[in-house]
């Protein structure tokens, strides 16, 4: 295994370099903090670091807070070295995101034992991260084997129609006296039938298309619910449909796609329109509430309501109940997925009596770099 060690003083760095390389492990030895943070920060880091408390440039302390901010850099096992020995130092170095602490002068034996257990430590996290990645990817293999179940049905039922109209009209050609009517009949179903099938392959066309990478932009909750707004104003007038928005009156700093979040209230506010056809009480109400980390996004209808046994399927691509085969069951799975990229979630609030969808999302997102600023 791959072991930094980060220590200004020589005669230190000598001994462990010399007791690690004596336990069959590779080391990369540096003097000071920054370079210990440069090569902590390159692809496949070393996974194990000991790191003297105080050196130049970075301390130990602060790099052990700076990787446990940094996402990616959170799985290296941190042993902190230092000559300070108080309770309360050993507790921040630990409170600081170390995951052990040694007290110099250090002896040999120790100091091999702990490696020894960071070592352990480092193997079940990777043994751990194999198996979820494992699951993961047979999970969405099960997925993707539904969605095919489920769209090889979608096309069969009016491929299905397609034949029999076919079989119908080759046999009305064949009779004496030919009925026009009957295979104008037929040939405008066949005609439907392949406008669904084509209106379906569009669809998936839209699923599966790769959207351009789209960077976070600052902006407010104000100006998310305006861009709804603007989008489907006269969708909601043309169909009756009263929508009130509740937001705090403080307009809060939020980050997102701007080209995406939108359409996710859209499709939203799609599904509660089509739920409420035949309600007295057309009224949708989204309320917003955030807090210094969140932002929670309510959209309430007084529709039909979702009943308990599709809960679990809702999400899911191509799911439907419409029976038309004018909805393609993919307005949830898209909005999630753009949640997901957000780094929240989106939810049915199964407590509540009315259909209550939940969107919960950072205000601030991680990777911060990639920001543009808009007025
Ligand atoms: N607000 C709602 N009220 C009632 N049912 C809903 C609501 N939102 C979603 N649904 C149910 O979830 C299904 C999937 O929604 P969606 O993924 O948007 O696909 P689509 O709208 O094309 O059917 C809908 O067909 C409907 O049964
Ligand atoms: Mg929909």
């Amino acid at each position: 295994m791959k072991i930094l060690i980060a220590d200004d003083n020589s005669v230190i760095r000598t001994l462990l370099c010399g007791l690690i390389e004596q336990m069959g492990h590779q080391v990369i030895a540096v003097t000071d903090g920054n370079e210990a943070w440069d090569i902590l920060n390159k692809k496949n880091p070393p996974q194990i670091a000991i790191l003297d408390w105080h050196m130049p440039r970075y301390t130990g302390f602060e790099i052990c807070k700076k990787i446990k901010e940094k996402n990616d850099l959170n799985r290296i096992y941190l042993i902190l070295l230092t000559g300070r020995n108080q309770t309360e130092d050993i507790v921040s170095g630990l409170s600081s995101g170390a995951n052990d602490y040694i007290v110099k002068p250090f002896n040999a034996h120790e100091l091999a034992a702990r490696i020894n257990v960071g070592i352990r430590s480092v193997l079940i996290e990777n043994e751990l991260i194999e198996q979820k990645n494992k699951v993961n990817s047979l999970s969405k293999m099960q997925a993707i084997g539904s969605i095919c179940a489920r769209v090889a049905h979608e096309i069969n039922n009016p491929l299905g129609i397609v034949y029999l109209e076919v079989e119908q009209t080759l046999d009305e050609l064949n009779s004496e006296k030919i009925n026009k009517g009957l295979i104008a009949s037929s040939l405008l179903s066949i005609k439907e039938c392949s406008k669904r099938i084509s209106e379906l392959v569009l669809a998936m066309r839209l699923f599966v298309q790769e959207q351009p990478e789209e960077v976070f932009v600052k902006s407010t909750t104000f100006h998310l619910v305006d861009s709804t707004l603007e989008l489907c104003q006269s969708y909601l007038d043309e169909n009756n449909v009263i929508l009130k928005v509740d937001q705090p009156e403080k307009n809060f700093e939020i980050e997102f796609k701007l080209g995406q979040l939108p359409k996710v209230l859209l499709n939203l506010i799609y599904n509660s329109v089509e739920a409420m056809r035949e309600s007295q009480d057309k009224k949708i109400h989204i309320s917003i509430q955030a807090d210094v980390e969140q932002v929670e996004i309510s959209v309430l209808d007084h529709g039909t309501g979702i009943s308990e046994n599709i809960h679990g399927v809702i999400f899911d691509p191509f799911f439907t109940t419409d029976p038309t085969g004018k909805r393609k069951g993919l307005g949830l799975s898209i909005a999630r997925g753009i949640i997901e990229a957000h780094g929240g979630e989106l939810t049915l609030d199964r407590d509540s009596s009315q259909t209550r969808f939940l969107i919960r999302f950072p205000r601030y997102q991680k990777s911060s770099a990639k920001m543009q600023l808009i007025a």
